[in-house]
């Protein structure tokens, strides 16, 4: 077989993944892997406000450094992700942003400043504002009282205002007029009462920056997906649809799929149930108009969904989301991935 990355290029689409640089020194069959499948990867960690910029005026680009190098290395593109997000923020900078507006601003702008020229010529995609809509009632992780409206509460919406995600992506296009803008967020794909509200909240505050002309060019679409969501292809492609017609790309950057209970065994049916799903989603999501797809990890044994387990005991009990398993052999979800490019 082809690999994955040849497979989708062949076919005018780009199959990527995330991937850590302790991953890509450490694993060298994961690495070889990586090198192999994927023509697009987006840093796990390593390009999060906490990683870059660990003490205020204190940037440590080492880590993005060495995934940069390898990924010159092997000829692959990388995604940025992400200069603003309410995760990952290092200790000193929610106080920092409490400390008022020219304070806030000042803060993302030396961020912006230093990061943007660090990795001009090797990141021309970045994740400005990551997960900026608030979870609506009935989610699985609701947020706390306090969202203003749409756009969830958060300590660069309380220094700036709702008006934070326009004056990040003003900045970012200030600072290199020709990257590619994105606002990726999660939470959208089910056919369901919260995730039908989620789309709905997004594609105001789409139509709202275009309407104000705030420079964006896409949208991502993370794409965790859950087994026990129901999935619609039409209300999906709809979707991709609307965002694609307030011009703007969309890609899936982050998909993975969390099953109901990882139940130890029986691999052969839950990767089919797997495989189908995925099938369904990216075929849902090219026909909308997508072109770019990666997946959170590559190997069921990496993913942060096992990480993120309670109970992880080994390679019976975790979910099988990604399209490769623990020994690193090729799943049903990876020929559903080739099939739907
Ligand atoms: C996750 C990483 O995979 C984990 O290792 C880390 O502990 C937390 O962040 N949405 C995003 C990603 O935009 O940055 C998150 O990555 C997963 C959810």
């Amino acid at each position: 077989d082809l690999p994955l990355a040849e497979i989708a290029q062949g076919r005018g689409f780009t199959y990527g993944c995330a991937v850590t640089a302790r991953l890509l020194a450490e694993e060298p069959e994961l690495a070889a892997l990586v090198a192999r499948e994927a023509g697009l990867i987006v840093p796990e960690y390593e390009a999060k406000f906490a990683a870059l910029q660990p003490e205020e005026g204190r940037f440590d680009t080492e880590p993005l450094d060495a995934l940069l190098r390898w990924a010159q290395h092997f000829r692959k593109s990388v995604r940025g992700h992400a200069l603003v997000w309410h995760n990952a923020m290092p200790d000193w900078l929610p106080i920092a942003l409490a400390e008022g507006r020219s304070r806030a601003q000042g803060v993302m702008e030396a961020h912006f400043d230093r990061v943007l020229s660090h990795t001009r010529d090797r990141i021309r995609d970045w994740d400005v504002v990551n997960e900026p809509i608030a979870n609506p009632p009935g989610s699985d992780v609701p947020e706390p009282a306090g969202n203003s409206g749409d756009l969830r509460d958060t300590p660069w919406l309380r220094a700036l205002g709702p008006d934070y995600i326009a004056i990040a992506f003003r900045a970012a296009r200030q600072r290199d007029a020709t990257l590619r803008l994105t606002l990726n967020d999660y939470g959208v794909e089910a056919d369901s009462p919260p995730a039908e509200e989620k789309r709905r909240r997004l594609l105001r505050l789409l139509r709202d920056l275009r309407a104000r002309n705030v420079p964006l060019d896409a949208v991502g679409i993370q794409a965790h997906l859950q087994m026990r969501e129901a999935f619609n292809p039409a209300i999906f492609i709809a979707f991709v649809r609307d965002i694609r017609a307030l011009g703007l790309q969309v890609l899936i950057t982050e998909l993975d799929v969390r099953e109901v209970r990882p139940p130890v065994g029986d691999f052969p049916a839950r990767d089919a149930a797997v495989a189908l799903r995925v099938h369904a989603f990216a075929s849902a999501a090219f026909e909308g108009g997508a072109r770019t797809l990666l997946t959170w990890g590559i190997s069921d044994r990496w993913s942060w969904l096992f990480n993120d387990q309670a109970v992880a005991l080994g390679p019976g009990d975790v979910h099988r989301g990604l399209p490769f398993d623990w020994e690193l052999n090729r799943k049903q979800m990876w020929r559903a991935l080739a099939r739907a490019f």
